[in-house]
């Protein structure tokens, strides 16, 4: 496109040749793109060419559909914000939904960590110790503790309710007379982990049904990849103690914990 006598340049966009502008020292021209944005040029000392400089003005140009307006669009903000005292403040966009499947999430992995510390008591017992069981399940109850932790905190941070449940009383004795009490508690474990699994993935579902972005994001950074390491740390393990059986194998394999395993 042509602008002005023989100063020209090409643009890929369409401009319309706005009037020139005065100026002490020189004329300026300015266009404007038809998505509304501007620049002003002025005719220089550049061979034949025009020397362009953007204007100040483009910076208060926008593109139509993006235009923010401020003090306009924050009057429909202000008109939601809560102002009875036991109505968070900060909620926005979570639903009801995500926090009870929060709430419940919370309680699984309490009763994870409940199991956990039960099996810790039993292998610390002086007529079994197992010492390396019982710091893998002692360390492992705190992690699944730290979890809940982790999921209370979240549950303010998005303006929702922490609704503590019920927990079950786990078993206390975990020996078998086929499998012996190491594989019996490893087996446990691995069944609890794959099911924490599913019950990570169905509260991924529903905060995706939801449009939770960030609790997707949560789930997904936080804890998805921890419980797939973990259920293939407790599958070998399970196999470990199957090819091990029930007498000396256990102790080596027990050895083994405490020489540094790292928690379900
Ligand atoms: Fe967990
Ligand atoms: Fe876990």
């Amino acid at each position: 496109m042509r602008l002005g006598n023989s100063s020209s340049f090409s643009i890929s966009d369409r401009v319309r040749l706005l009037s020139p502008l005065s100026s002490s020292s020189s004329i300026f021209h300015a266009a404007k793109f038809q998505n509304g944005s501007s620049f002003r040029f002025q005719k220089g000392n550049v061979g034949n060419g025009v020397a362009i400089q953007a204007s100040k003005e483009d910076s208060h140009r926008s593109v139509p559909d993006v235009v923010f307006e401020p003090f306009e669009e924050v009057k429909k903000e202000l008109l939601v914000i809560p102002t009875i005292p036991e109505a968070s403040l900060a909620r926005q966009k979570y639903t009801d939904r995500c926090e009870a499947a929060l709430n419940e999430q919370i309680n699984v992995e309490y009763n994870v960590s409940y199991v956990y510390h039960a099996l810790y008591a039993y292998f610390d017992r002086d007529n079994v110790s197992l010492k390396g069981l019982a710091k893998f399940f002692k360390d492992s109850s705190l992690e699944e503790r730290q979890h809940a932790e982790m999921m209370m905190e979240y549950q303010n941070k998005r303006g929702g309710k922490v609704r503590l449940q019920t927990m079950l009383m786990p078993f206390s004795e975990f020996d078998h007379s086929e499998k012996g009490d190491a594989l019996n508690a490893m087996e446990l474990a691995l069944s609890l982990e794959r099911l924490n699994n599913e019950k990570l993935l169905k509260l991924h579902t529903l905060a995706n049904e939801n449009n939770d972005v960030h609790l997707v994001d949560f789930i997904e950074s936080q804890f998805l990849t921890d419980q797939v390491e973990s259920i293939k740390e407790i599958s070998e393990y399970v196999a470990q103690l199957r090819r091990a059986g029930k007498g000396h194998g256990v102790w080596h394999f027990d050895q083994m914990l405490i020489d540094g395993a790292t928690v379900a």
